[in-house]
């Protein structure tokens, strides 16, 4: 049979990236990669993973072994629900606003496929998570891209989207992937407001929200716009991601989805559709290291080691890359934005850094349209001096690019 007559339509709206396949390389043991959004890996709490499973599969073996309910285990969404009211907030979050998904990509997935219909108009900040894009693209929405700079998304730019009859918003609010940009309070502020003028929902993605550097931190936009019914319910336009990936480890694949009961629901339905429900087993293990303050030990250790990467990597950037590149300077999160002049071809700078051992992924593929002389730098994954090794060599293959 020739399959490539039998798929689906919506497999025609997904595409491939060349630079996929030119990143595979990056695997290699000596090249120094800025390209993927892995966390350090000497720094997972490998001891206390095995303490948490032991203890979990002493403890509730024959449960942690077994289906479990689609939503997630109720510890752990108890866990959830309480670190949000923790905040003070004129509505109580509860059990059922609260799903475990299979890493919080799974959250995206499910929340496209709920909310959106073919034709829909969704606004995504300009650039915006590559995976998001490749989660919704099969759906057949149409992206509506806004602008954004230092502080955030643009959101003087987003009346006139809105005006368009968008469906949906989605943003990255705090350390955005690819760029690392925060949201500032008055446009959050902004935001919301507009949230509730053009009565339009917002999925708040805040992997990286945990991972603060330098300056203050900020509420959610969830936490702005949310209000209580008048039986004390939740009642939000915002959807909430968030995850344990980045303040654990990516391995588990636990996540969750913060919203009012009628959206979870729905995403229930569809989960059970999709994988029945997450690892039970990795949900236990989860809710052991939540409850017994592993996160908050995780936490001081991560934010300052790559506090240490992101001021090696800006000073690096600094001394090795020559005049007319500019890149952004991120409070928190993994990542920072580097723009070219603009006749220069970010993919064509990375065949050549290939060669020379160093990788880091091209703008193009977060764009909706431009920014192919962009690319994105992570600084979570080298050590400090592969940082500023790997950052010499990329100013060097610069050097010669712009001249
Ligand atoms: C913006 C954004 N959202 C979601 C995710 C997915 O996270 P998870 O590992 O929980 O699936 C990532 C992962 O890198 C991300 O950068």
């Amino acid at each position: 049979m020739n399959w490539n007559s039998q798929f689906a339509t919506r497999t025609q709206y997904t595409k491939r990236s060349a630079v996929r396949e030119l990143l595979k390389l990056t695997a290699q043991p000596d090249m120094i990669s800025f390209a993927g959004g892995l966390p350090a890996p000497e720094l997972f709490p490998v001891e206390k993973v095995k303490e948490a499973a032991d203890l979990m599969l002493s403890e509730f073996g024959h449960q942690a072994l077994q289906y479990s309910e689609t939503e997630g285990i109720a510890p752990l969404r108890d866990w959830v629900a309480a670190q949000f009211n923790r905040v003070g907030q004129p509505f109580t979050i509860g059990r059922d606003n609260v799903l475990i998904v299979s890493g919080a990509q799974q959250g995206l997935d499910l929340i496209g496929r709920v909310l959106l219909n073919e034709g829909d108009k969704v606004i995504v900040e300009n650039p915006t998570y590559l995976a998001l894009l490749g989660a919704w693209r099969p759906l057949g929405v149409q992206f509506l891209g806004v602008p954004s700079d230092e502080n955030g998304m643009v959101v003087d730019a987003l009346e006139p989207l809105l005006q368009q009859g968008a469906k949906l918003i989605y943003s990255i609010p705090t350390f955005q992937n690819p760029q690392g940009t925060t949201l500032s309070l008055a446009r959050r502020q902004q935001l919301t407001g507009l949230l509730r003028k053009y009565n339009v929902g917002l999925l708040e993605d805040n992997p990286y929200g945990e991972l603060r550097y330098s300056g203050e931190a900020l509420p959610h936009v969830f936490q702005l716009e949310a209000e209580a019914d008048a039986t004390g319910q939740l009642r939000s336009r915002v959807i909430y991601s968030g995850t344990f990936s980045k303040v654990l480890t990516p391995g588990l694949r636990i996540g969750w989805v913060l919203a009012d009961e009628a959206v979870i629901d729905k995403l229930v339905m569809f989960k059970q559709g999709t994988d029945l429900h997450t690892s039970t087993l990795n949900q236990y293990i989860t809710h052991a290291l939540a409850r017994d303050g592993v996160i908050d030990q995780q936490l001081p250790r991560l934010r300052a080691a790559y506090k240490q990467r992101r001021d090696v990597m800006l000073a690096a950037l600094a001394q090795h890359f020559p005049a007319g590149v500019t890149w952004t300077r991120p409070d928190g999160g993994l990542f920072l934005m580097v723009t070219l002049p603009t006749h220069i071809n970010a993919a064509d700078v990375l065949q050549v850094a290939i060669q020379h051992k160093v990788a880091f992924v091209p703008g193009e593929d977060f764009h909706l349209n431009g920014g192919q002389n962009t690319f994105r730098l992570n600084f979570s994954n080298a050590q400090p001096e592969r940082i500023e090794q790997g950052i010499a060599i990329l100013g060097q293959v610069l050097r010669m690019a712009v001249a």
